[in-house]
């Protein structure tokens, strides 16, 4: 594919998706100060190159929550992953599995639990939860990751009410989306994804088919957003998920130290510092800003991921110097998959892997594991 930066896929995707999904990926919550903050704050932390030592042999692999990664990159987990392009979670499913990084498959994700793990051929992926009130529902989602084998569960604890994002709102989003006077000519302008999309038979969310009656556009989305995403969730509640599910726990949506000492206490494997990709509290810090005092506060008690604004491998290697163990990209997987499908999201990847490699030379280290505070000029 003809793309050397995030930002030529994302180019790409603009020009290939009907403009509600281009959009609902490409937001955030009201101002969107937040979304832009989480990009333009990796700018402000700056490398000390070194020269004269042995570049030579350099590796990239690293493990996170136990699992062996050939780089400390997982893929966050998105909704209407398959309104980029037919099939997008099984296609980026298996590109991850290809590269040897975990693929982290939303709950609001238009293929299955059981779809992906048809799409891997049953190789172990990572599934994300949120906390519902109909616990039934959620022991039969939980027990389904188990049965397709995934290896962790993400539990996403910053989207018990939905934060508002005007673009979706005026872009009249649904999936499958619905032919009006607003959406025609979103879709009408782009006739290859319409084809596309006729030759799959996933056109909404397959996860919660069965559950929730009718969620394909916005407002029955958020009315059952609301009835079912359990607005009481305590610390509590992470104990019963835990021992129901049994296996590595990893907490998402962790943005203040004090917290991260509750998700530490509470047993979890890792913690992620995020900031849902600047879609739910605007006015936020940026998620690389709140990294380093919760690195600080639990770093040496619990497995600190962090998401949010990384557009290439240098943004990677900065997040791992602030003390990060592993880090996901959200919107750089889906617009390598609305850009190209599969091979769009091993384009997104290869661009990462190069990008982290290069830099780690240039700051004179060979193994990503020793990446730290001492290869940034300004640390604090
Ligand atoms: C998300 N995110 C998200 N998180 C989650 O736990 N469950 C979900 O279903 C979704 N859905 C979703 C859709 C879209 C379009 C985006 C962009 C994001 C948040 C996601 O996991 C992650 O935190 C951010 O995407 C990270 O920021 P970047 O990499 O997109 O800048």
């Amino acid at each position: 594919m003809n793309a050397y930066t995030i930002a030529d896929l994302k180019a790409q995707a603009q020009r290939r998706v009907p403009r509600m999904f281009f959009d609902y990926a490409d937001s955030g919550s009201w101002t969107e100060g937040t979304y832009r903050s989480n990009e333009e704050d990796f700018h402000k932390v700056l490398f000390r190159q070194r020269v004269a030592v042995d570049m030579t042999n350099r590796s990239l692999k690293s493990t996170m929550v136990g699992d062996e990664v050939s780089m400390p990159v997982a893929i966050a987990p998105t909704g209407f992953g398959g309104m980029q392009h037919p099939d997008g979670e099984m296609l980026g499913a298996r590109a991850a599995r290809a590269f040897g990084i975990p693929f982290t498959l939303s709950t609001m994700s238009i293929c299955s639990i059981e779809d992906v793990s048809e799409a891997t051929g049953g190789a172990p992926f990572w599934f994300q939860l949120y906390v519902m009130r109909d616990r039934e529902f959620m022991y039969n989602l939980i027990d389904r990751a188990k049965a397709a084998g995934c290896s962790a569960l993400v539990l996403t604890l910053d989207l018990q009410i939905l934060g508002q994002r005007h673009k979706d709102l005026r872009n009249g989003l649904s999936a499958p989306p619905k032919i009006n006077l607003n959406t025609f000519w979103q879709l009408a302008s782009r006739p290859r994804w319409c084809l596309s999309m006729l030759k799959t038979k996933r056109h909404t969310f397959r996860n919660i088919v069965g559950h929730a009656k009718s969620v394909g556009d916005l407002s029955s989305l958020s009315s059952w957003t609301a009835e079912q995403f359990d607005p009481q969730l305590s610390w509590k509640d992470i104990e019963w998920i835990k021992e129901r599910w049994g296996g590595k726990l990893i907490l998402k949506g962790i943005m203040d130290p004090e917290d991260a000492r509750m998700a530490a206490a509470s047993g979890a494997d890792a913690l992620i510092v995020s900031n849902h990709g600047g879609r739910q509290l605007d006015g936020a810090p940026s998620s690389l800003a709140a990294l380093p005092a919760i690195v600080e506060a639990v770093g040496d008690k619990i497995e600190v991921h962090m998401d949010g604004g990384i557009r290439s491998g240098q943004d990677v290697m900065r997040a791992l110097c602030l003390g990060a163990k592993g880090v996901y990209i959200g919107r750089p997987w889906l617009y390598g998959v609305a850009a190209g499908g599969e091979a769009g999201v091993k384009t997104a990847l290869d661009i990462i892997r190069k990008e982290l490699d290069l830099t780690m030379a240039f700051c004179g280290e060979r193994d990503i594991r020793n990446a730290g505070r001492h290869n940034l000029v300004n640390p604090d």
